[in-house]
């Protein structure tokens, strides 16, 4: 286990005095360091820490308001990134805005707002691929294999789709430039319990088929369950990273993070 607290984390009222100790790889694929980031001068981030490897499976857990979703937008180019770098795929992407970021092989699939509910399911996954001059139909064709459901419904609006198959599209619609990270924020959010369980083995599916995942989840114990690695995010900051099995096993953080 390893507590991921700051110098400062007795007057943070964090777990022990414990040295900060995360871990950093050279070979990442996503490299955070030491990042501050925040929404205009209002810092949410503090010395944040992170890696994701080449086919990797990561998932961030957290209280509500933990600043996990503001990560995401902060690795997207969506937030005030006030200090840190962010590296991926060994470019400094720190000051690079999202309409560059998704040729550099980055797909996001916010929390909200994921799709385009007024166009159809085709045009939405069209809309994935609108960087390009043409529309990749082989990779239209690979969503509909692993979504059979999209190829279904393809004309009909996706504002009248239920959550679970919103959900499928927006994660689609990242896919269809083909991410070597796909970033999904509460991908389960809003699922009925019978279908959350086959989205997770649907994002399973994503990352076996060689996409390195970073998640964010409120189901917290699924998510570390089916992971490699993970962290616990606090009040912005890091407070614990381990493998998702660890992270599980461990009493403080079922205890304070996992509901027992
Ligand atoms: N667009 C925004 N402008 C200002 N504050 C925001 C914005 N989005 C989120 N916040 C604030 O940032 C903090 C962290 O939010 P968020 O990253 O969404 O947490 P989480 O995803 O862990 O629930 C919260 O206090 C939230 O109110
Ligand atoms: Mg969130």
């Amino acid at each position: 286990m390893s507590e991921a607290t700051d110098s400062g984390a007795d007057a943070e009222g964090t777990v022990g005095g414990a040295n900060r100790e995360t871990h950093t790889w050279q070979d990442s694929l996503l490299a955070v360091r030491n990042l501050d980031a925040g929404y205009g001068d209002l810092q949410i981030l503090t010395d944040v820490d992170l890696d994701v490897r080449d086919g990797e499976y990561v998932t961030i857990v957290g209280p509500n308001g933990a600043g996990k979703s503001t990560v995401m937008k902060s690795v997207f180019g969506l937030t005030n990134r006030m200090a840190g770098t962010i590296e991926f795929n060994g470019e400094d992407i720190t000051d690079t805005q999202p309409e560059e970021i998704i040729y550099e092989g980055l797909g996001y699939v916010p929390q909200n707002d994921n799709i385009f509910t007024t166009l159809s399911v085709q045009e939405n996954l069209e809309m994935g691929a609108y960087i390009l001059d043409e529309v990749p139909q082989d990779a239209i064709e690979d969503v509909y294999n692993r979504f059979p459901i999209l190829r279904e419904r393809q004309g009909q609006k996706a504002g009248t789709m239920s959550g679970g198959q919103r959900q499928m599209l927006a994660m689609g619609r990242a896919l269809m430039l083909d991410p070597d990270l796909l970033l999904l924020d509460e991908p389960s959010a809003g699922l009925a319990p019978d279908l959350v369980d086959d989205m997770f083995d649907r994002i399973d599916g994503i990352n076996d088929d060689g996409t390195a995942v970073l998640m964010v989840e409120q189901n917290a114990k699924e998510a570390l369950g089916r992971c490699d690695r993970g962290y616990v995010l606090v009040d912005g900051k890091n407070r614990y990273e381990d493998t998702g099995d660890a992270l599980l096993a461990d009493d403080q953080v079922r205890q304070d993070f996992l509901g027992g």
